[in-house]
């Protein structure tokens, strides 16, 4: 099926067959690397878009189901976003690879003033996971970011 989607303000057109996942058209369509695929079922976060700005994780979304959406990546984030310089200056990353994912959700949670304690950024965070161990430092961007 031919499908049109809003992908970081830019329509696209993709042959998709209805089962495809969101992150294979993104990264196999659209050439966007940022979401990543790690664990392929929902529980890792490094697929993570935002969907009209909630986080999904892609791997489980049939991109159909993003018809209508405004799809955000991490490609679809200015450089100079505030959550992003915040991970900078925090030195919020190892090897990066949760990174997009951890930002996406970190700018929901920030928007929607949902981190306004330690607590409640590392339970906004818990769909997201960082193998480097990075937790403390993500938390303290976000709680920079937040202030
Ligand atoms: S790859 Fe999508 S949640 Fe892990
Ligand atoms: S920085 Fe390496 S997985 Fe999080």
């Amino acid at each position: 099926m031919r499908i049109e989607l809003s992908v970081n303000g830019n329509a696209i057109e993709v042959d998709v067959e209805p089962t495809t996942m969101l992150v294979d058209v993104l990264r196999d369509h659209v050439a966007l690397t940022g979401p990543r695929v790690t664990c392929g079922v929902g529980l890792c976060g490094t697929c993570t878009v935002l969907l009209d700005g909630e986080p999904v994780s892609s791997c489980i979304l049939m991109a159909p189901l993003a018809l209508g959406k405004q799809i955000t990546t991490i490609e679809g984030i200015p450089r100079d976003d505030e959550v992003v310089s915040c991970f900078d200056r925090q030195h919020a990353f190892q090897c990066g690879f949760c990174i997009p994912g951890m930002v996406l959700t970190a700018k929901n949670m920030v928007e929607h003033g949902t981190a306004t304690s330690r607590e409640q950024i590392r339970e906004g965070l818990g769909g997201n996971l960082c193998r480097c161990g990075c937790y403390t430092k993500i938390v303290d961007a976000i709680e920079e970011a937040a202030r």
